[in-house]
């Protein structure tokens, strides 16, 4: 008799435990794609922390023109600072575009007037040539990164 009170007690636990746990489960489970863009939305900030994190850390040496350029170069191009060619300003670029890549990796290597070497990084020449690859051709450009 007694065993029995204990088991139902027990039969009563167990159905309020898995009932507490089916309400989020149940909502997760019907909530489908649209929840999926809210929990990607949520994790956007860190997701792209942990990506810029890669561009100075893990990938050094073989970044992508945008990791150089959202790592370093955003810093005075993203705005035009002490008047560098803003990102994205075809009027601003196309002057240098016209002196090709390989004239533009020549300066930016060397560097010119405010622009430091390399734009401060230590870019190899592979990374800087994408890193101005990347810039140029969100102004118009159509070089080939290498
Ligand atoms: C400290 C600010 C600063 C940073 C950081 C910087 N630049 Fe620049 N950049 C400039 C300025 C200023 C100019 C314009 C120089 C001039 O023509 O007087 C310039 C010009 C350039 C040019 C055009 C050169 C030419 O011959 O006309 C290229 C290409 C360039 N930068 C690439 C880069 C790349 C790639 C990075 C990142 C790796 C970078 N820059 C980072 C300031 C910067």
């Amino acid at each position: 008799m007694r065993v029995n009170t204990r088991f139902r007690c027990l039969v009563a636990l167990t159905a309020a435990i898995s009932c507490l746990a089916a309400a989020p489960l149940a909502q997760a489970m019907g909530s489908g794609p649209k929840d999926d863009e809210g929990i990607k939305a949520r994790i956007a900030p860190v997701a792209h922390l942990e990506m810029a994190g890669g561009a100075t850390g893990a990938s050094k040496g073989n970044r992508s023109g945008e990791e150089l350029f959202k790592a370093v170069c955003i810093a005075c191009h993203g705005t035009g600072v002490a008047g560098s060619p803003k990102f994205g300003d075809k009027d601003a670029w196309a002057p240098r575009i016209a002196l090709g890549l390989d004239g533009l990796l020549k300066s930016a290597t060397a560097g010119k007037n405010a622009m430091p070497p390399k734009g401060g990084s230590d870019a190899n020449e592979v990374e800087l040539a994408r890193a101005i690859a990347y810039m140029a051709n969100k102004a118009g450009a159509n070089f080939k990164a290498p």
